[in-house]
């Protein structure tokens, strides 16, 4: 059942209002629709079309009377309705079981309390409706519930009145007052408290904050408001938006399939990223609270106020969310540094950790049969496409879009967006458009990036003439094949360059026919297959340094040895691309052991590659938390995609000879910055301290991978003394890599601690299932996590420990799950088909650990083969996974 992007129409009727009536009840809840249904001159005429799934038509009238007959049709999606006038009032009543609604999606419960999930398509669990997100309409609601169990009552928009009733129930209505698709509605019904905050929007409006959670969790969400408050002010200085209702809620919920959901005024989060208190959570922790609230704050304007016509233009608001929310926390990272030279590396800091992501997540979706544009032309189960693809990559275009017209121009672009469009769903050619109209920029050669799938490889080379001291600069690019795209086009590549002198410092640069040097970082915009640019005036030749910041997200193919990455490592003035080059120099050396570990040969760290990692282990004068990134070795996942072969256990030798090897190789460094970086006083969440922490806890997993009595030591020590949670979860990870008994006392001691805090467990769950094996002992970790399943905490049904646990193991320990006998793959297949029976996008997502099976040396893609003709002949498979298996066996 494939949907195709070119097949969008839009519907003969539209509904211009929506009022709602819920009579809840855990297992037989009421909902009563009244759709002023309304014909859309724009369209060809048909019937009233309305998606429904999983309900029970208790009764539907039209204009009050009874449909006649065959008026009202079944189809194999919903019903559709004959009408001949432009305006009809359809009353429809459903009944839903929301108690066994295991889905997530529609309305369903958790402890006790009534939640909603609607994108993208939930809404047709509740009630039939033209559930596609081009029909914008108001809506009333009204909540009918046990007033004892669910005592708050909360949907979207204002709250026009409450009320009690007999029998112990009571009720409450609400009013949504702007446009807005069935996607954004939401409802909760449930036992909450709520942190309250009044604040004045910059017109000078006051509106009311509420963060929902438990009671008991009161204690864990002043880092939540204050994060919405910084994202409000954020959004009122950088983009000019403000917020527009009276009130704002955020709820938190424990089960829930992703992060969080930008419902109008109702925001629903997982409660991984509302709660977070020192005690409870890492700083890692705090960092994504802010990210994600501020992301779902975003969408206000970036996705509800303007929304998207069809779910192909997801990355329109997601893309442009993402990047959005990023820039925030670039923003909020270097507020507190005290010098333009901090202020760029602690930047520099959050853009490491998105291109970390782009390339462990993104890349390896580009790399297999998942891969897609940023706005796909077909899918046969949207729920799929929320991807690194869609989300990441799709930030990654946006910022090139800011990288190509400067900061005030693409403010002007965004000002003319919500000129345009606001109270509109609209496309990616729309937002594009705005973009090239409010800066007579030319765009369209830009645009191929919404509709080519796969990574780009850029080449660069350099080419030296000492006679007339100038240095060229060829870049190519290409871009391989993907499913249903064997012939790619050149893109339009902005490609930021500078050259960095013998001494290290940048040079001003000068292109030919210029007549004076310039700035020392240049955009280079390439838009054919190749293309030269010569840079004169140089005395001597320079070492390149292209992409800087990562300006396009594409491969670097440059030719450098292992002395200029080292001289990079020690001398690049972008913090990004100095970075870049450690990464780069690891990759080489890992996957250079990788290849000696394949073939039986002795392995040997490079001397070259232990001075250019220990001048930065012991350089105090740079950003601890810059420091900590680039000694971090890439994802194993990353590493994967760039064997060839992929080979995991190699792969792993590889990476604890070299931790190892390090480690022994630098106790005394890794010691001396390790005390050097305590941070004293009270826990804070601020980026100085967590920089320290970051690479004390670094350095406390070098030590313990080398794996002396002192190191073991130090680890069980800081444990114990921990002040906050980031400092024992660091000293866990860190026990967790060894074979001592402090491992085992370790993790009893954290089990006891927060034996009854879910997100906690998550956290031990997590270690237990991605910890490596550092002895030659057999492989235990399926076992362990088999065993874990058993343990009262853990549940099939909560997607938070379903992610820890079996994501853990199958996506973060690609050498335990890749075992030689196969049984990680059988163990794979049994938990995706137990999954799928209840929560399919769960399943789907687990599903997604084995598609790129294809990238692994033959022997073990043919043991990868039997588990995925397993579970694609499973009968009853759901569309989500079975698009997934389909997909990789293809
Ligand atoms: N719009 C949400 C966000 O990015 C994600 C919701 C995705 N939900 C889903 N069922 N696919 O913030
Ligand atoms: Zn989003």
């Amino acid at each position: 059942n494939l949907i195709l992007r070119e097949a969008y129409q839009p519907l003969a009727y539209g509904v211009e209002t929506v009022d709602l009536d819920f009579n809840l009840d855990p297992q037989a809840t009421v909902v009563t629709s009244r759709l002023k249904c309304v014909r859309n001159p724009d369209a060809a005429a048909g019937p009233v079309v309305l998606f429904g799934e999983a309900l029970e038509l208790v009764s539907i009238a039209i204009d009050g009377a009874a449909p006649a007959e065959g008026q009202v049709r079944k189809t194999e999606s919903g019903l559709e309705v004959n009408v001949s006038a432009d305006e009809v009032v359809l009353t429809i009543v459903t009944r839903i079981n929301p108690s066994a609604n295991l889905t997530l999606s529609g309305l369903y419960q958790s402890r006790g309390g009534f939640y909603t999930q609607c994108e993208a398509e939930g809404f047709r669990r509740i009630t039939y409706f033209p559930d596609r997100p081009d029909v914008m309409a108001r809506y009333t609601v009204r909540l009918e519930a046990d007033a004892a169990t669910c005592p708050v009552l909360l949907s979207n928009g204002n709250l026009l009145e409450t009320g009690t009733l007999p029998n112990g129930r009571h009720f409450a209505r609400w009013e949504d007052p702007f446009l807005k698709p069935s996607y954004l509605f939401a409802l909760v019904a449930a036992e909450l408290s709520a942190l309250e905050r009044t604040v004045t929007t910059m017109s000078g409006r006051d509106v009311l904050l509420q963060v929902w959670v438990e009671a008991r969790d009161l204690d864990r969400v002043e880092h939540a408001m204050d994060s919405l408050i910084h994202s409000m002010r954020w959004d009122e200085e950088v983009f000019g938006l403000e917020l527009d209702l009276d009130r704002f809620m955020i709820v938190a919920v424990s089960d829930f399939n992703m992060g969080a959901m930008e419902n109008k005024g109702l925001n629903i989060f997982n409660t991984k990223y509302v709660l977070a208190n020192p005690d409870t959570g890492t700083d890692l922790d705090f960092e994504n609270v802010e990210s994600v609230v501020a992301h779902e704050y975003f969408h206000n304007w970036t996705g509800n106020r303007v929304t998207c016509r069809d779910w192909f233009q997801l990355t329109l608001k997601e893309g442009l969310t993402v990047f959005r929310d990023q820039q925030f926390t670039a923003d909020m990272m270097a507020r507190a540094s005290d010098s333009p030279a901090a202020a760029a590396s602690a930047r520099a800091v959050t853009r490491i950790a998105n291109v970390r992501g782009l390339r462990s997540g993104q890349f390896p979706e580009d790399a297999g049969p998942m891969a897609h544009p940023i706005r796909p032309d077909s899918y046969q189960e949207i729920n799929n496409f929320y991807t690194a693809t869609v989300y990441q990559k799709g930030a990654e275009v946006i910022r090139m879009i800011l990288t190509l017209l400067g900061r005030e121009g693409f403010r002007n672009g965004m000002d003319l967006y919500f000129s345009y469009h606001d109270g509109q769903a609209v496309t990616c050619d729309d937002f594009v458009g705005c973009m090239a109209e409010a800066n007579g920029a030319d765009l369209d050669l830009f645009m191929r990036w919404y509709s080519q799938a796969g990574t780009p490889r850029l080449k660069a080379e350099g080419a030296w003439d000492a006679a007339t001291g100038t240095y060229t600069l060829t870049l190519s690019q290409s871009t391989p094949p993907t499913p249903g795209q064997p012939e790619k086009l050149p893109l339009h590549i902005p490609v930021a360059v500078g050259l960095i002198g013998p001494d290290g410092a940048d040079l001003p640069l000068r292109l030919e026919g210029e007549a004076n040097a310039g700035d020392t970082t240049r955009v280079l915009n390439l838009k054919e297959a190749s293309r030269s640019w010569r840079f004169t005036g140089l005395a001597a030749e320079p070492v390149p340094s292209v992409l800087r910041g990562y300006s396009a997200p594409v491969i670097l193919e440059i030719d450098e040895d292992d002395e200029r990455l080292a001289f990079r490592m020690a001398h690049d003035a972008d913090p990004f691309n100095r970075w870049d080059a450690a990464q780069r120099f690891m990759e080489r050396v890992v996957l250079g052991l990788a290849a000696d570990a394949a073939a039986g040969r002795k392995l040997e760290v490079p001397q070259a590659f232990g001075h250019a990692f220990r001048a930065l282990l012991v350089n105090e004068s740079l950003d601890p938390a810059f420091v900590a990134e680039t000694l971090a070795l890439p994802s194993e996942a990353y590493l994967l995609e760039r064997m060839q072969p992929a080979d995991p256990a190699p792969l792993r030798a590889a990476l604890i000879h070299l931790m190892r090897e390090v480690g022994q190789a630098m106790q005394a460094d890794f010691l001396g910055r390790y005390l050097d970086l305590e941070v004293e006083g009270e826990y804070r969440y601020h980026p100085a301290d967590a920089g320290k922490r970051s690479l004390r806890n670094l350095c406390l997993r070098y030590l313990a991978a080398w794996g002396g009595p002192t190191a073991i030591d130090l680890a069980a020590k800081q444990f114990e003394h921990a002040g906050n949670m980031t400092e024992r979860y660091g000293a866990l990870a860190a026990l967790v890599q060894s074979d001592a008994p402090q491992r085992t006392e370790a993790l009893a001691a954290f089990h006891d601690r927060y034996r009854d805090d879910a997100l906690v467990l998550d956290k031990w769950f997590m270690l237990q299932a991605t910890a490596w094996r550092w002895s030659d002992a057999a492989p235990t970790t399926l076992d362990q996590v088999r065993a874990l399943m058993a343990n009262p905490a853990f549940s099939l049904s909560n997607p938070n420990k379903v992610y820890s646990l079996l994501g853990g193991y199958f996506k973060s320990n690609a050498a335990e799950f890749h075992r030689p006998d196969g049984a990680g793959y059988a163990f794979w297949a049994e938990q995706v088909v137990a999954l799928d029976r209840n929560n399919p996008q769960v399943a789907s997502r687990m599903a997604r650990a084995l598609e790129g099976w294809r990238k692994f040396t033959p022997e073990i893609q043919a043991r990868i083969r039997v588990a995925l003709e397993q579970v694609a002949a499973t009968e009853g498979l759901s569309p989500d996974v079975a698009e997934i298996v389909g997909k990789a066996l293809g």
